[in-house]
């Protein structure tokens, strides 16, 4: 199920189509959206002024809760923002991110994490640095996926679509675009010791802490996982030391749209009393 718009309520004003993560939005005199590439993330619906969208999925929408605890609003209003407003991040705020995101928990409290800052024209350099690892990393695949395709045809047709995917990236960061970095003033990236058997772990505590701090002060975030995927690219654009593995990265900056509602999720608990 896709998010669904009425066409009697959209103005056609187009926050949805901007902030959509997967372009799945499109707009002539209203909104409409591609279900085959809707994520049902709710963002549609969470930044429409005119409530023209009624749900995401099967999911509703809720209003912040004016009665609600500073924390209960602060996650209620946090989501994966991509769309930034050019004003850079100071080194200030960019320090303190980092002094509460050290604060997060880390395996037998070894807090070994380091931090990587980039921010300016450095964001765009790491972005190019990191789609090419990413092209690197699937060009293999060219070579195998016919193989692939008589053994396995659901793996190679994931494999040569993120293939494509990978290429599409490349074509539009050479085009001036930023398809993976988003144009983010910033960018943290978060490494451990490869000896640290939990060293994810302690990176993604760190990048949540990091993250929930910069929405307090009216921060936008996101998880960068392609930056992940390409840790190597990106520990040698760092110069994270040899012992050092890059585990998490997130982009940062100030949102250009305001989120008025937000995604009641239904919780999959199991009780065992
Ligand atoms: C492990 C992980 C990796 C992610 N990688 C990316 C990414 O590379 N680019 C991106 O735009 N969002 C990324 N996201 C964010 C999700 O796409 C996001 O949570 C989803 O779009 C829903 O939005 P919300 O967080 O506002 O609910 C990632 C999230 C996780 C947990």
């Amino acid at each position: 199920m896709s998010a669904v718009i009425s066409a009697s309520l959209c103005t056609g004003c187009g926050l949805c189509a901007k902030v959509c993560p997967s372009r799945a939005v499109t707009l002539q005199k209203t909104a409409a959206v591609n279900a085959e590439r809707c994520l049902s993330c709710g963002h549609c619906g969470a930044v429409c002024p005119a409530g023209a969208v009624s749900s995401a999925g099967e999911k509703e929408f809720s209003v912040f809760d004016p009665e609600g605890s500073a924390v209960e609003q602060l996650l209620q209003g946090k989501r994966s923002v991509r769309e930034f407003k050019e004003d850079s991040v100071s080194r200030e705020i960019l320090s303190d991110l980092v002094r509460y995101a050290e604060m997060a928990p880390s395996s037998r409290n070894t807090r070994g994490r380091k931090y990587f800052i980039i921010t300016g024209n450095r964001v765009s350099e790491l972005e190019g640095a990191v789609i090419d690892n990413l092209n690197a990393i699937a060009a293999p695949a060219g070579i195998f996926l016919p193989l692939l395709r008589i053994f396995n045809r659901k793996r190679a047709a994931s494999l040569s679509s993120l293939k494509n995917l990978f290429s599409a990236m490349k074509k539009s960061y050479d085009a001036g675009g930023h398809p993976v970095l988003c144009g983010a003033p910033a960018v943290i990236c978060i490494a451990s010791p490869k000896s640290n058997m939990q060293g994810k772990d302690d990176c993604v505590c760190a990048e949540q802490y990091l993250m929930l701090y910069a929405e307090s002060i009216g921060l936008a975030s996101c998880i960068n996982g392609y930056t992940q995927i390409a840790h190597k690219a990106a520990e040698t654009f760092c110069s994270v030391p040899e012992n050092y593995r890059i585990e998490a990265a997130v982009m940062l900056g100030y949102p250009r749209y305001a989120y008025r509602r937000y995604v009641r999720y239904t919780e999959d608990i199991s009780w065992i009393e």
